[in-house]
């Protein structure tokens, strides 16, 4: 994949202005109308970068929304061939809440390089780099991985971290840690950070596990891959039309266990601005000038680009 200073500039004011968009309704109750703002906005910014991208995880499929649908073409068309993957607001209640760690995200990888996972629900793992291969799995369940984690890391279940989503459906997980003291990071909303938080020594979390979003599950994959850690994935389709909508994806193995280069085959770019202030990113500051000032998390795994970005735009 082709990218320079310029391109990543241009995904990088797309998050900014998607974020920006959204901002303006935080705390305003209204998840759809920050949404949308967000969408309107990442469309606009990302049909003026010169790429022929195609939009392969968006905001659902072409009958269900009319903007930054599945497979819809955006850029300039010239350019490079370029999937492209967006959560124009990653958080739509924390952002109607005004609550920590909304933002808007994307991911940039070659043509046919993400994976195309249907808006359903998705079973997530993921930890950072220097884990050795094999000691986490989907497969083991929470007392086996976080017994295996512990061992490897020279230490007991009660020293680690777990994040999760906090839903009912991840009780078991809940019971199970506790039994072990294993401690509990519990997230509201918001499982692209979720994840990263473990791909990020700082964070303090050892591993990220539980069901979100399939969407969010690859843009988290991208920004796990450029971390350098370890991501694992199964989707949940809970009913026929589910079932439908992911074989029209292509998806022949419903049940098969993505492993993070099933899902990012190759060289990817990653850009999350921060809406609402959090643990990962400043939220979106408005400027006496007429200025606005964004912070976004840019990671490329072709140069290791990895840094945290402020930016001041006009408004
Ligand atoms: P939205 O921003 O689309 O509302 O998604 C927020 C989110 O928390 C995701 O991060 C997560 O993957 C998903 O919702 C979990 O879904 P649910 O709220 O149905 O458990």
């Amino acid at each position: 994949m082709i990218i320079n200073n310029g391109f990543v500039d241009l995904f990088v004011k797309t998050t900014s202005e998607a974020a920006y968009a959204s901002s303006l309704l935080k705390g305003k109750g209204d998840k759809i109308a920050a949404d949308q703002a967000a969408v309107d906005k990442m469309r606009l910014f990302l049909n003026n970068i010169p790429m022929k991208g195609k939009i392969v995880i968006g905001e659902g499929e072409m009958d269900e929304a009319p903007m930054l649908y599945i497979n819809e073409m955006v850029g300039t068309g010239v350019g490079e061939e370029l999937d492209i993957a967006v959560d124009p607001l990653e958080g739509t209640n924390l952002t109607a809440k005004n609550l920590p760690n909304a933002m808007s995200v994307l991911a940039v990888s070659k043509k046919d390089n993400l994976l195309h996972a249907p808006d359903t629900y998705m079973e997530k793992i993921a930890v950072g780099k220097n884990i050795k291969e094999g000691v986490i799995d989907l497969d083991f369940g929470i007392v086996k991985n976080l017994k295996n984690l512990a061992d490897f890391k020279n230490t007991t279940p009660d020293k680690l971290t777990i994040c999760l989503l906090e839903r009912e459906r991840h009780d078991h997980i809940v019971k199970d840690a506790i039994q072990l003291g294993t401690k509990i990071k519990f997230i509201s909303d918001g499982d692209v950070a979720g994840a990263i938080y473990a791909g990020i020594e700082d964070f303090n979390v050892d591993i990220y596990l539980g069901i979100g979003g399939a969407p969010e599950g690859v843009l988290a994959a991208a920004a796990i891959k450029c971390l350098g850690g370890q991501f694992q994935a199964r989707l949940v389709l809970s009913n026929d039309h589910e079932v439908d909508k992911a074989k029209k994806m292509g998806i022949k193995d419903l049940k098969k266990k993505y492993f993070i280069n099933d899902i990012v085959k190759d060289d990817v770019l990653f850009c999350a601005t921060g809406v609402t202030g959090g643990d990962l990113l400043q939220g979106i500051k408005i400027l006496d000038n007429g200025f606005y000032q964004s912070e976004t998390f840019v990671l490329h795994h072709g140069s290791k680009l990895n840094k945290k970005i402020i930016n001041k735009f006009k408004i």
